[in-house]
């Protein structure tokens, strides 16, 4: 059985669909032919959902199961979707990097984006003759809120020549402007696979000082964070290291460089999925969004999880409901004009055409703190 402690007695993750009659006011009840059906998908997700709120969950899930279905749809769902969304509805699991790659492949008509709205664009650019939906038009992030197209060209005109890396987390009009893309899967490998010796990385500070310390080049960064991992601190780490001794702490590279130097390991979501599978670490904290060590332990029941409790606020507002109400009524679609879609999919693409790795990439801790100029 999957074990999860909560390292702060307030965390409260809303897995519960909203209402308990979200389900009935569709019109939809829990049957013996839906009870029948979803057994099987609540077998991954019994350590986390009470047997009795199941009937709760089920109705929502068939439907949605049987519009995918009816409709050709996928939902493409990432590592921080809560446990019902992830392991019940999901056809494809991962992290930013995977979900693209999904979108570029799928022989699906239509992609429902279980996630935020940048990856919602990115499946879009990549596969434009598909209709794309986001449950949720609330569905943003933080470090895309950061940064403009028309902040980018003010950086071309500042730095002429200099490359612009950008990190998905960004608008398709931030992408247009850029010379090729990276996730926190590959960003690595992606500043080292540019001429000169500068580079400008777009728009995460902390990713950018994380790549900064394992490679000669300069960095140029952009003042963004994300608002989930910047929260983490070195306070917290050597409280988790003296109320959980010998939890293995594992951090995305999204958090504060000194977080990263202290952390056992650093790697983008599916990285740290990886390591645990892996390495069966007996106890382990995800330095990350809270609902990812609910998902990983499902494939890990042996292994202990100290929950941060850090929830994205965006990734939250994607429910089994919206998803529900997203296949029924064919809504929100997610549209980017041809001409931003022509520039962007450059820069992904050329990302995506990089050599891939057979692991996920992993960031080296414990390394001296790099110097950046941040603008
Ligand atoms: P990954 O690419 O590691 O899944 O990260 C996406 C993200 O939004 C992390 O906050
Ligand atoms: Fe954006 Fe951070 Fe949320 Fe990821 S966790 S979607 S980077 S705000």
């Amino acid at each position: 059985m999957a074990t999860l402690i909560d390292a702060r007695a307030d965390c409260d993750i809303p897995t519960r669909p909203a209402g308990i009659d979200a389900a009935a006011r569709r019109g939809l009840r829990y049957t013996p032919e839906v009870k029948r059906a979803t057994d099987p998908l609540y077998g991954r997700v019994k350590d986390f959902i009470p047997a009795m709120e199941w009937p709760l969950y089920a109705p929502l899930i068939h439907a949605i199961n049987a519009l995918k279905a009816e409709r050709k749809a996928v939902i493409l769902a990432h590592n921080y979707m809560t446990s019902e969304i992830f392991h019940c509805v999901g056809d494809f699991r991962g992290d930013s990097l995977q979900l693209a790659q999904e979108a570029a492949r799928t022989d699906a008509e239509i992609i429902v984006q279980a996630g935020v709205h940048f990856m919602a664009e990115t499946s879009k650019i990549l596969a434009p003759e598909k209709t794309v939906l986001i449950p949720s038009l609330k569905a943003g992030c933080s470090l895309a809120a950061s940064i403009t197209g028309a902040d980018v060209r003010l950086i071309k005109q500042r730095f002429p020549g200099v490359p612009i890396v950008t990190y998905v987390n960004t608008s398709a009009d931030v992408k247009a402007e850029s010379d090729i893309c990276c996730t926190s899967s590959n960003a690595l490998q992606v500043v080292e696979s540019l001429p000169g010796d500068t580079v400008i990385m777009l728009p995460d500070e902390f990713l950018a000082k994380n790549v900064a310390a394992h490679t000669r080049k300069r960095i140029i960064a952009w003042h963004g964070r994300c608002e989930v991992h910047e929260r983490f601190g070195l306070e917290e780490i050597a409280q988790l290291r003296e109320g959980f001794p010998g939890a293995h702490i594992l951090a995305h590279p999204e958090c504060p460089p000194e977080v990263a130097a202290a952390a056992d390991f650093v790697g983008s979501t599916a990285a740290l999925a990886h390591y645990v599978a892996a390495n069966k670490p007996g106890r382990v904290v995800l330095l990350t969004e809270c609902s990812m060590s609910g998902n990983v332990a499902a494939d890990n029941p042996d292994v202990e999880f100290i929950r941060p409790c850090n929830l994205c606020p965006h990734m939250k507002q994607i429910t089994l409901e919206n998803i529900y109400d997203a296949l029924l009524h064919m809504q929100h679609e997610v549209l980017v004009d041809p001409d931003t879609i022509a520039r962007a999919k450059g820069a992904i693409t050329r990302m995506l055409a990089l050599p891939r790795p057979t692991a996920p990439a992993a960031f080296k801790t414990g390394l001296a703190l790099a110097e950046v100029e941040v603008i």
